[in-house]
């Protein structure tokens, strides 16, 4: 196996540099990811050497280059063990696909007084799209509470569940604390009730084995910069029942079949919901970023990121003042934390100072900060190229900020 932190940490050429003169520590991977030198020479050579249109061209360029944009949707395919490519849409992100699912499924299956529901740790990219479906169609968006551990509550999602539900739609893992949700059950509760669901698998899909035929997820949706891939580029996988069934996002390019000034007719999967030229550098780069998962061992990474999760729980729970968020049994690596008299934001520019990036705020998901009554908190995301020594040096830095607030 080729799991070796060493040479991991060389793949990625960000990793090398200084930030305030010391050795950069970089734990803001929940909001986006570095990327692995393969990835950046993978997209390089593409804008160097093949870059010209897909799907359009007879000529030769134009050919290599298709190929190789469906040849990431293949990748991509067998990367969450999809059925068939044409149920992988790609998208400019996890927001783009939720929307996109919003505006089609939603316009077509919600009606005045059904039901959607969602649950108490989402990231406001999967609440306010399906709050304005429901303002749209005067439904009621119902929410799955959760523990003061950040665990949902399934018996009460089960009570939920009415005639009028018509989605569910749910993250895998919570990016403000880590939960893990058991996606399968409350897939399989929604089944039971013939309602279809759709992951937010955006905080998800770099750190699990995601496989969404054994998850039965008939949407999954997430982002490529959030797994060591490219910005701008995401998936929405979709069961192709369903995405048959849909009516087309956005219209234009390439996702028309015949058109007159009469009417259109639309083209056959996937690329009815690709319309206008796709981000195929994009998608390119993602297979490249998931092909370097896959060499790396996603067990290996899991079980790696497992141990610097419990070693970074242990080491920030020792530190006097700091309180912990997020005690799932279920979880990846978030520290979420706050320090007792300091804001998030003041503890995070002098983190900051020491070279070390974490995220300060509500993290896009203020409902949980309510229901946990803090305006935010100071959030470590971990990555597999982070150690323990990193964890060591923001156990510093945070006695640090405690002296200078003493
Ligand atoms: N959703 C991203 C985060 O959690 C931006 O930081």
């Amino acid at each position: 196996m080729t799991f070796d932190i060493n040479n991991i940490r060389n793949d990625f050429p960000i990793l090398q540099r200084k930030v305030h003169n010391r050795p950069f520590v970089y734990f803001d991977n929940a909001a986006t990811t570095q990327k692995p030198l393969k990835v950046i020479e993978r997209m390089d050579k593409v804008y160097r050497e093949t870059n010209s249109n897909i799907h359009r061209g007879v000529h030769y360029l134009s050919d290599i280059t298709t190929n190789d944009f469906e040849a990431a949707r293949e990748t991509v395919r067998n990367f969450i063990n999809a059925r068939h490519d044409h149920e992988i849409i790609f998208t400019p992100g996890t927001t783009a696909g939720i929307n996109l699912v919003a505006y089609t499924l939603g316009e077509k299956v919600i009606r005045r007084g059904d039901e959607i529901i969602i649950s108490a740790i989402e990231h406001h990219a999967n609440i306010v799209p399906w709050q304005m479906l429901c303002e749209r169609k005067k439904a009621k968006l119902r929410v799955i509470p959760m523990n003061d551990n950040g665990e949902l509550l399934l018996e009460e999602y089960r009570k939920l569940l009415s005639p009028r539900t018509r989605i569910v739609a749910v993250t895998h893992v919570a990016n403000s604390i880590g939960t893990v949700n058991p996606v399968k059950q409350i897939i399989e509760i929604a089944h039971s009730q013939g309602v279809p669901v759709l992951i937010d698998g955006a905080q998800a899909i770099q750190h699990l084995r995601v496989d969404v035929q054994e998850l039965d997820a008939d949407f999954y949706v997430f982002s490529g910069h959030k797994m060591y891939g490219p910005t701008g580029i995401g998936v929405l996988y979709g069961k192709e029942g369903i995405l048959e069934e849909i009516p087309p996002y956005q219209t234009g390019g390439e996702m028309v079949d015949q058109v007159s000034f009469e009417k259109t007719t639309f083209n056959s999967l996937p690329f009815k919901f690709e319309a206008g030229t796709p981000n195929y550098i994009g998608a390119i780069g993602m297979g490249a970023a998931m092909e370097y998962l896959k060499e790396k061992g996603l067990d290996e990474i899991a079980a790696y990121e497992k141990d610097l999760l419990e070693y970074g729980t242990r080491r920030l729970s020792e530190i006097e003042g700091l309180y912990l968020f997020g005690r799932a049994k279920e979880k990846i690596g978030v520290l979420s934390f706050v320090l007792k008299g300091i804001h998030p934001y003041d503890a995070g520019m002098i983190i900051d100072k020491h070279g070390i990036a974490v995220r300060t705020g509500n993290h896009c998901a203020q409902p949980i900060m309510e229901r946990f009554g803090i305006g935010g908190t100071v959030r470590a995301s971990l990555a597999f190229y982070n150690t323990r020594k990193e964890i060591d040096r923001l156990c510093e830095a945070v006695e640090k900020v405690k002296e200078m607030f003493s």
